[in-house]
């Protein structure tokens, strides 16, 4: 049995994915900061350790991540700080060391969770930043470990109906929500499928690929 782990999947995004793997067939362990995996992704150190105990991971998803509803004049260092770890540098960690053992099994998949806000302004910029990260560590990544039969791609979804959006800046989401198709937020589950795709059934030449899931609210 494969077995997939899941950051961030206590709710929203993160918790509809682990259960489309679990559906799929997959033991799904779910990281979060209490719960299955209790685990704080502040703690970029600790990866390696907390990978070591849990074993072979077959499926990483990457969707843990935090916003700051706040401009450029209040961000503090310690919100700059923690959006930097969350976001960027736990699953570039991640990826670092689970990875190792994708290599040596020549084979695994790794989906990680961008947004639109790699490719637009934000209001939140330091969200944006990240996010563009999270594209560029994509590429990177799926050059350094396609060779070795591993697939590394991300979903941009638009404006998806969780927690998250709720505390996200109105005017940010009013903009969007003029322009989507279908007139309403997106689901967790409608992420949870383009995810569950890409780390069960894309084909395998589809690496170092975003795939936007926006309903029309930003299109490239
Ligand atoms: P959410 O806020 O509902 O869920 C995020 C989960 O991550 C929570 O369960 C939270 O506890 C966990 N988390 C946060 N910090 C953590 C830490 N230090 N250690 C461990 N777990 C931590 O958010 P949502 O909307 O489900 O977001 C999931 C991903 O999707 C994020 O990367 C977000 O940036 C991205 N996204 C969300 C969009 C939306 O409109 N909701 C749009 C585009 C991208």
């Amino acid at each position: 049995m494969k077995t997939a782990l899941v950051t961030g999947a206590a709710r929203g995004i993160g918790r509809a994915a682990a259960d489309a793997l679990a559906s799929a067939g997959l033991r799904v362990l779910r990281l979060d900061l209490n719960g299955e995996v209790a685990y704080d992704l502040t703690d970029i150190a600790g990866i390696a350790a907390l990978v070591e105990r849990i074993g072979d991971i077959d499926v990483l998803v990457n969707n843990a991540g935090v916003q700051n509803a706040v401009s450029i004049d209040k961000y503090t260092d310690a919100q700059r700080e923690r959006i930097i770890k969350v976001n960027l540098e736990a699953p570039v960690e991640l990826i670092r060391v689970i990875s190792k053992g994708m290599v040596k099994r020549r084979s695994g998949r790794i989906v990680n969770v961008a947004s639109i806000a790699a490719y637009t302004p934000h209001t939140d910029l330091w969200y944006g930043v990240t996010k563009a990260g999270v594209v560029s560590f994509t590429r990177s990544f799926a050059t350094y470990l396609g060779p070795h039969g591993i697939q590394v791609n991300a979903v941009a979804p638009g404006p998806i109906d969780t927690p998250l959006l709720d505390k996200a800046q109105p005017e940010r989401v009013d903009e969007l929500m003029k322009r989507v198709f279908t007139r309403r937020k997106g689901r967790p589950e409608e992420v949870a499928e383009a995810i569950r795709w890409l780390a069960l059934d894309a084909p395998p030449i589809i690496n170092g690929a975003v795939l936007d899931v926006t309903d029309g609210s930003f299109i490239r």
